[in-house]
């Protein structure tokens, strides 16, 4: 129900969907949502795991090919058709529902390991002025801090550590949700990514003059062409520019239907993806050169200097921030970097889960934002603030992110491009309030090149994820979070989708009707009006 005096005094009307008041906000917002965790703390850790240099190649093509053209997709469904993501594709066809609460499974899932992370990065903001892991920063990180069991496995033994920092990190997201579109998201992200872009640039500019530097440079520009080769490092691009962008998994389809109907959707989309990887390149730069500091120091090689994954910038910063001239400043500057940009895309992540279900049962904003985050908070609570919970989250987002969101993302196109044939239409839309119009060459990377790369590159991850146990936990851990937890998603995703929708749901919306026939009479077609209205 809208606050508005004119809402109170018509108490019956439906409350009306809220929009951002301008592009800029919304430009903000989705800059805000696609520069997050993924930008900071897992781009370089999958560049280094993934050939160093040659990894850039593989990035550019699926930024290019597939994050951009998907990107377009996304915004014109949320746009178009107004909705959460699994209102907007019931609009788009009845049977496609599925689709979107398959996205809001993925951004549960990824939801719960996300704020974890950004709890260790505030705890290190603070560790940087003391630089309190000593002489050790993997010592201190794996058993003073996360103190992680020898297995993998799920245990409760709780970390205090990681616990209250969690715990706010929860609270400050759910204060900011509960403010609604205009209030909360806008306003943290007119806040939050303004600062996150001074502190980032000015970490640059002092990793840049660090001794050694260059050497990481080197090593982070000069392809190694055999990693080119494998397709696993093909799929950790695709896999990563789908995270980074925040595409095809609900977050920019739910953002895009806050828009108002005139909106430049292409021209914004660009904006967003070119800051996004710029943003990414520039934490490339800082934290190779950073890593090209540490290897001429301690004399090792740039692509040993460190151990790679998740650890990679918990370990390999912080014996940076030990050991370079004001090295407390950069570790701030760093880990207060990432806790800003974890924070806006936590933000937009649980706005997918949290639309739904407004979406789906009629909940006002505060119902809703209250009844799903909280709960959400508490699971992420119970199982990641624990002696387990590093090994969980590895395995959560190498199963989900980079095997979950390819797979989600195979299906929603072959589903929109062959099984509906609804790209000329949702190309249409993008043009009718565009100034960036997209053609057929739009069409053909959507509708043919990313269905086919995907479609390959899934199978290998298949392959390669079935025959040998990853990152050597156990199989039944791997089996039950990993594999489980994927298919458990889309089983998830289709009973979700047979709870009936409610009479107060946003499925007939008056709105919805209004802003159709607007854009009926602009020639936008929707063929579809007739089933959503039945
Ligand atoms: N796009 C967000 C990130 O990069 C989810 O972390």
């Amino acid at each position: 129900m809208t606050n508005s005096p004119a809402g109170r005094s018509r108490a019956a009307a439906p409350a009306r969907r809220e929009t951002f008041s301008s592009r800029k906000l919304f430009i903000l917002s989705a800059i805000g949502s696609a520069v997050g965790l993924g930008n900071i703390w897992r781009f370089p850790y999958i560049a280094y795991e993934n050939g160093g240099g040659a990894f850039l190649i593989p990035y550019l093509v699926a930024l290019l090919c597939a994050g951009i053209p998907l990107l377009f997709l996304d915004y014109s469904i949320g746009h178009r058709f107004r909705g959460s993501a699994p209102l907007s594709y019931r609009r788009l066809h009845r049977a496609a529902e599925p689709i979107g609460w398959w996205q809001v499974l993925i951004c549960f899932v990824i939801a719960i390991y996300y704020a974890a992370i950004i709890a260790w990065a505030a705890m290190y903001t603070w560790f940087s002025v003391t630089k309190a892991w000593g002489d050790d920063a993997e010592g201190f990180f794996f058993g003073d801090f996360l103190q992680t069991a020898d297995t993998a496995g799920v245990s409760f033994d709780f970390v205090s550590k990681i616990f209250f920092p969690m715990l706010a990190v929860w609270i400050v997201v759910i204060v900011i949700m509960v403010a609604g579109v205009n209030k909360g998201i806008s306003r943290a992200n007119a806040v939050f990514l303004p600062l996150l872009v001074v502190m980032f640039v000015v970490l640059v500019v002092q990793s840049l003059f660090l001794d050694g530097a260059m050497v990481g440079l080197n090593a982070f520009f000069t392809p190694d062409w055999t990693a080119l080769q494998n397709p696993s490092v093909w799929a950790a691009a695709f896999g990563h520019i789908f995270f980074s962008l925040s595409v095809a998994f609900g977050i920019m389809v739910t953002y895009s239907s806050y828009l108002k109907r005139k909106t430049d959707l292409t021209g914004s989309g660009l904006v967003v993806a070119f800051a996004n990887s710029g943003f990414e390149l520039l934490a490339g730069i800082g934290v190779f050169a950073a890593l090209g500091f540490m290897s001429v120091a301690s004399g090792v090689a740039v692509d040993e200097v460190a151990s790679g994954g998740i650890g990679l910038a918990f370990v390999a910063f912080p014996t940076i921030v030990s050991e370079a001239p004001f090295g407390a400043v950069l570790g701030v500057l760093f880990f207060g970097s990432l806790v800003f940009a974890g924070l806006t895309s936590l933000v937009s992540i649980l706005e997918v889960i949290v639309a739904a279900f407004q979406d789906k049962l009629g909940w006002s904003r505060k119902g809703a934002t209250l009844v799903v985050t909280i709960p959400i908070a508490v699971i992420s609570l119970i199982l990641f603030p624990t002696t387990t919970g590093i090994q969980l989250l590895d395995t959560s987002d190498a199963f989900v992110n980079q095997f979950g969101i390819l797979a989600c993302a195979l299906v929603a196109i072959i589903v929109i491009s062959a099984g509906l044939g609804s790209l000329p239409r949702l190309q249409k839309h993008l043009n009718v309030t565009s100034t960036l119009k997209v053609g057929t060459v739009w069409r053909i990377l959507v509708g043919g090149v990313v269905p086919v790369v995907l479609g390959y590159l899934l199978i290998n991850e298949l392959q390669s994820k079935s025959s040998e146990q990853y990152s050597d936990y156990p199989a039944w851990f791997n089996g039950v979070f990993g594999w489980g937890m994927a298919g458990a998603l889309i089983v998830g995703a289709l009973l979700l989708s047979l709870i009936p929708w409610s009479e107060k749901s946003k499925l007939k919306d008056p709105e919805y009707e209004a802003f159709n026939a607007a854009a009926h009479a602009e020639g936008d077609v929707d063929n579809n009006l007739k089933e959503v209205n039945s």
